[in-house]
């Protein structure tokens, strides 16, 4: 009469096991991803800061045109979206800041000027002050590249590996 509790016992244990396994196999996969996952010739993952850099860039090449043409009211469009860039999400930022570590503040003040800069230019297309626009897309740029200069090649040797 203990047969079938025994059996179930068993089936108990072995769906245990067939469980640890599963969950295992998926940690391991999302902690290595294989090679067609890879954005880089190093096979690291590229920072979803990457992407964010990218939509940046192509927003600011968009009110390059905006501001030949004079269509402020597009500037007016486009800067929120270079202030209020997105946050790579949380785990990532948590490796970016380890990793800046005395450096964060430094990194921090450059983000917060582009976004200072690009409320600037919003405020000076809203009143159609071309002048003004295109000083404070100039201060943009010298954020950009003030980042780009300190932390970009550094960043990608960290988080790509050499090249
Ligand atoms: C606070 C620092 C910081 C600021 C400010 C910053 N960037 Fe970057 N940017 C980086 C870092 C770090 C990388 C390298 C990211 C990587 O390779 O994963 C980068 C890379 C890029 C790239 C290359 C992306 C690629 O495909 O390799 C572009 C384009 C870019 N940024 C545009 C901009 C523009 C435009 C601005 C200003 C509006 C800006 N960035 C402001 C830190 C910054």
């Amino acid at each position: 009469m203990t047969q079938p509790l025994q059996s179930q016992e068993n089936f108990m244990t072995n769906s245990k096991a067939v469980i640890t396994i599963t969950v295992a196999a998926c940690l391991i996969s999302g902690a290595f991803p294989g090679p067609t996952q890879a954005g880089d010739a190093t096979g690291a993952q590229p920072l979803a800061l990457r992407k964010i850099m990218q939509e940046l860039g192509s927003n600011m090449q968009a009110t390059t045109g905006a501001i030949s043409r004079e269509d402020w009211a597009q500037v007016v469009q486009l800067a929120p979206k270079i202030a209020a860039h997105p946050a790579p999400p949380l785990t990532e930022k948590i490796r970016i800041f380890a990793y800046l570590g005395a450096d964060a503040g430094r990194f921090r003040s450059f983000d917060a000027q582009t976004h200072e800069a690009a409320l600037a230019m919003k405020q000076a297309a809203a009143r159609s002050d071309g002048k003004a626009v295109i000083e404070s897309f100039a201060r943009v740029q010298e954020s950009c590249m003030g980042c780009h200069q300190a932390f970009r090649k550094p960043f990608v040797e960290h988080f790509y590996g050499a090249r």
